[in-house]
């Protein structure tokens, strides 16, 4: 067996030296065709079996370096599958010592020698837990999100991993969906910016470098949009929405050289996304030259049995091969079915080889063949993961997750002396729910909590009372089917109450738990869970000097508290630097910039609500005297924060707006934007354009630039945007682009309701 696998090494040459990038290098580029040749060479030696093994994906099923699974259980087989060469991947598995073990059986002990790939949900860091995605969105700062991707794949690399099951890239309208926190919020444009971003730092320069993990763009694709919010619900969506809404963001990190796609679990057009032909074969690989592999979400295979799309699981496993679907995660259909499939002639080899080619290509370029254990360095391991370099970069994004959604009366920034702080909230010292979800090899407990933030900041006397837990005392944090809310239990607010009497500032840390979001975490009622509201309408009455410090993972509807409460910051769930980053922003240490990735609602009434909406025939608006018009009785249109929104502790204007056509359909767009306060600050500016008419209905407003720009006090800079075809056409119908002539407008300012405006007409 080992002869055969020296004679496969030799046969192949292993000498990937660098990886491809394949989408950015030319398709004739001799590296590639050398990559090709090898893999060539590799599939002419394989079986029908082994090729089908690279196919099939298991989650890490027994502790490698202990003993063998036992005769008769399901990880005898996953065990037995994985020594006969009939496993490509595994997922879940942890630490450089694991992977190596199981490297180890797939190198040495089957007949070719294959390396294993080993993916992992790194959604927000491995160990060293950032903002949840969510709340990284609001820095609207690439370079950061560039560099957290970054820290996050030298630190997976280091625990033996090569391969992140992220950026998720589903746009989602929808704050009950609870996986709104895996992705960058509403925006096609803003999402897709951040999700190359995001690929860009896992991947780097070269994969096959052991600080560089390969990107998977997942859920293609639809996911987003489950009905009524809630996770795995049916998603029915209209041409125009899945061109111009769904699928940019995807084309965008394809176009990046986003090395793996992840189907989806929703259907799209009634096909369920893994067994979606039109969006494998012909979007993807066809129209867009995809030539990395796709791997089905957990099971999806399976349950297109359950869809009613597939009459059992050998059906599935054909319609999702013919679909072009690479790798089964966890359905075993593939390796139980798909032989007998090829053998009686259902399903053509030639499919089977494409899908291997696919995935072969990638642990090449990752470099798994020159070394499969080069992400197996337990020194390393030890060296990388938490170092403190990571740390430093965690509190640099956490700060600038941060948007300050209300600040009357300049409240905020905190005096730093001879104050008397109250700090109320159980949110407040709590070392855990900062990580938020998706941190599977995080620690419990790491995280600095507000309070800890804040008793760095000596000059002013700090008092802490609890008021009321979030959850409930029979609740397991661990356990998400067991995870219960505290809907009763007000025994502190006596305690709070108190202290907030006679304090001159009250900080109020409420919001969700950190596992209330993610997937599986829908909710209908989005406001502050449990008793918490009470708990802040009962300390109003007593101090109106509150500072409501918000942590959640979705846009919540807090008409009260944005009504009464006259400072509010939305923190989100901010990773390992919680603590030190919020309280840095309260006292003044950096002046938040942060803008909202998603609107914001009133109600959960008005959900879906978005800012790029279409407008219907009946837009008339709000104050007019009429009734036949598109609106509610009861609530108004309007968002309670919309897109882009976020405050400073400076103020800025924007002045001079200013259109010129360079040269043919290049625009340039010009504006002042000057700091009209008192301190230095960033904002972040925004370019709108609304293409007044066209062969379809084009929403109201479209994201189509945006520029951070720092000001001193009084300082004023001109920005320019671009604006080419690029940002001016959409997709029709038919999915082509094009690009119409007729009069835009332009809007530009520090949110989605920016009111300079200035239209041009493109010839
Ligand atoms: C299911 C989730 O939908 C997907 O995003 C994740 O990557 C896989 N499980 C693997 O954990």
């Amino acid at each position: 067996m080992k002869k055969i696998f020296l004679i496969g090494l030799f046969f192949i040459g292993l000498s990937c030296k660098k990886s491809i990038n394949t989408a950015k290098q030319t398709s004739g580029s001799s590296f590639q065709l050398r990559i090709e040749n090898k893999i060539d060479s590799l599939i002419d030696i394989m079986t029908l079996e082994e090729k089908i093994g690279q196919m099939n994906q298991y989650t890490g099923f027994w502790d490698a370096t202990g003993p063998i699974p036992i005769k008769g259980d399901q990880s005898a087989t996953k065990y037995k599958d994985l020594k006969k060469g009939l496993v490509g991947s595994m997922l879940n598995v942890q630490g450089a010592k694991q992977v190596r073990a199981l490297q180890k059986i797939a190198v040495e002990e089957t007949r070719l020698g294959i390396p294993l790939i080993f993916g992992f949900d790194v959604i927000h860091g491995y160990k060293t837990i950032g903002p949840i995605p969510l709340a990284e969105s609001a820095s609207w700062d690439m370079e950061v999100i560039k560099k957290a991707a970054q820290n996050a794949a030298e630190e997976t690399a280091a625990a033996g991993i090569n391969w992140t099951f992220a950026p998720m890239v589903d746009i989602s309208r929808d704050p009950r969906w609870g996986r709104v926190m895996e992705g960058a919020g509403e925006d096609p444009y803003l999402g897709a910016k951040i999700g190359v971003a995001r690929v860009e730092g896992f991947q780097g320069e070269d994969l096959a470098s052991p600080k560089t993990i390969a990107a998977c763009a997942k859920h293609f694709a639809g996911y987003g949009f489950a009905e009524s919010g809630r996770d795995y619900n049916t998603v029915d969506l209209g041409t125009s929405t899945l061109y111009n809404i769904i699928l940019p963001p995807f084309k965008a990190v394809s176009q990046a050289g986003v090395r793996t796609f992840m189907n989806a679990f929703n259907v799209l057009n009634n096909i369920p996304a893994t067994g979606n032909t039109f969006l494998q074969r012909e979007v993807l690989k066809k129209e867009w030259r995809f030539n990395g592999f796709v791997v089905s979400d957990w099971g999806s295979i399976a349950e297109m049995e359950n869809h009613g799309y597939a009459q059992n699981i050998k059906h599935a496993a054909e319609l999702a091969v013919k679909a072009g679907s690479d790798m089964d995660m966890e359905s075993s259909a593939y390796v139980t079915e798909l032989v007998n499939l090829v053998n009686n002639g259902t399903v053509d080899e030639k499919l089977i080889d494409d899908a291997a080619r696919r995935i072969l290509r990638v642990k090449f370029e990752l470099g798994l063949f020159d070394d499969p254990y080069r992400y197996c360095n337990e020194e390393n391991e030890r060296n990388i993961i938490g170092k403190k370099e990571f740390y430093d970069d965690a509190l640099d994004i956490a700060k600038k997750s941060i948007v300050l959604l209300k600040n009357e009366n300049n409240l905020l920034p905190l005096k730093k002396e001879n104050q008397k702080i109250a700090v109320i909230g159980a949110l407040a010292q709590d070392k855990t729910s900062p990580l938020g979800n998706w941190r599977i090899a995080a620690d419990n407990g790491t995280a600095i909590s507000v309070l800890e933030g804040l008793k760095q900041y000596k000059g002013n006397t700090l008092k802490y009372a609890k008021g009321a837990d979030v959850l409930a005392p029979d609740s397991k944090v661990a356990f998400v089917s067991e995870l219960k809310i505290n809907e009763t239990d007000t025994s502190g607010f006596a305690e709070a109450i108190a202290l907030a009497k006679t304090s001159d500032v009250v900080i109020m840390v409420l919001g969700e738990h950190g596992l209330q979001t993610g997937e599986a975490r829908s909710r209908t009622h989005i406001d502050l869970p449990g008793v918490q509201q009470e708990l802040l309408e009962m300390v109003y009455k007593v101090n109106k000097n509150i500072v409501l410090v918000l942590n959640n993972g979705r846009p919540l509807a807090i008409t009260w508290a944005s009504e009464n409460i006259p400072a509010i910051v939305e923190a989100w769930q901010l990773g390992v630097q919680s603590g030190n980053a919020i309280a840095q922003v309260l006292y003044g240490d950096y002046n938040p910039s942060g803008k909202l990735p998603m609107t914001f609602p009133k109600s959960v009434g008005q959900i879906p609500i978005y800012y790029n909406h279409n407008s219907t025939g009946r837009p008339y608006g709000e104050g007019n005297d009429v009734v036949f018009w598109s609106h509610y009785m009861d609530e108004s249109n309007k968002p309670l924060y919309p897109f882009g929104y976020g405050l400073s502790y400076t103020s800025f204007s924007y002045k001079n707006l200013k259109i010129k056509v360079v040269e043919g359909r290049e625009i340039q767009v010009m504006v002042d934007v000057t700091n009209t306060g008192k301190l230095k600050g960033k904002e972040v500016a925004q370019l709108y354009i609304q293409d007044k008419y066209a062969s379809v209905v084009r929403p109201v407003r479209e994201l189509k630039g945006f520029k951070m720009v720092e000001l001193e006090p009084k300082e004023t800079k001109t920005i320019m945007f671009m604006l080419t075809e690029k940002e001016l056409g959409f997709y029709s119908n038919t999915g082509k682009y094009i690009v119409e002539p007729g009069t835009f407008n332009v809007f530009v300012g520090g949110n989605s309701w920016a009111s300079l405006t200035h239209a041009f007409n493109l010839k």
